[in-house]
């Protein structure tokens, strides 16, 4: 009896990670896939530009700055076209977003790695730029990606984060016009606020977009930009 209890709690942990990592396998490899289309929706978009200018205006020309979830480098290159001494390392999980990020910006670096694993980065940074990345992130791993972002920057470092704000529980799979899936997060705004707060950030700046969905309807994007505050 007591074996057959084990048994199910190890079946029953066992499919649970399974669901888990089908997610990002999923999500993963769509992000691949879409990556050029991806490429011609936003590289050229406008509507994000006041928030890069209020953190690109924190930034010292020469500063190291990393980006998580750079896609195909469209931050990266808004950000290099005004300050071109920035010394940016972008990273993302998706190949096809890493090659088409150093084709748009020969300038900078960029490397393939999972933003998960950002805790083993040696090296410390100036700032730090998340355009719409934590959305692929559950709560916990959100709470993991703003520790590791606080100790990945140096004194004075600045944040900039940009995500949907809602209900966790209206994460789930997002499907897009071709059939592809991707599980997307919604992350509640109290807690990312409190979250910073308590891993020693100031936050200096929100900016609400209207992000428009059809010719009617829009959904409200939130950029938050923090610095980590001297002890
Ligand atoms: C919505 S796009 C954002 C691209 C760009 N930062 C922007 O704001 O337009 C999200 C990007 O995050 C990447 N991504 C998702 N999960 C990731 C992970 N765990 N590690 C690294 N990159 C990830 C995807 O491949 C994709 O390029």
């Amino acid at each position: 009896m007591l074996f057959s209890f084990i048994g199910f709690i190890k079946f029953f942990i066992f499919v649970t990670n399974k669901v888990k990592m089908d997610k990002y396998k999923v999500t993963f490899k769509t992000w691949n896939k879409v990556a050029s289309l991806y490429e011609d929706k936003f590289m050229e978009l406008n509507l994000y530009n006041p928030s890069y200018d209020a953190f690109c205006k924190l930034l010292k020309a020469n500063a190291k700055v990393l980006e998580i979830g750079c896609g195909p480098g469209n931050i990266t290159k808004y950000l290099l076209a005004k300050k071109p001494n920035l010394k940016i390392l972008g990273l993302d999980i998706a190949p096809n977003m890493i090659a088409l990020a150093k084709k748009n910006n020969p300038t900078a670096n960029f490397k393939i790695m999972d933003g998960r694993e950002i805790g083993n980065i040696q090296v410390r940074y100036n700032a730090i730029v998340c355009g719409f990345y934590i959305p692929y992130l559950s709560k916990l791993e959100c709470c993991n990606f703003i520790k590791d972002c606080c100790k990945l920057l140096s004194e004075n470092g600045i944040l900039y984060l940009s995500f949907v704000a809602g209900n966790p529980n209206d994460s789930g799979y997002k499907t897009g016009s071709n059939g592809d899936k991707m599980y997307f997060n919604y992350h509640n705004l109290k807690d990312i606020k409190s979250n910073l707060l308590k891993n020693n950030f100031r936050i200096v700046e929100q900016i609400e977009v209207n992000y428009p969905i059809n010719n009617i309807d829009f959904e409200t994007h939130t950029i938050l930009i923090a610095n980590v505050h001297s002890t």
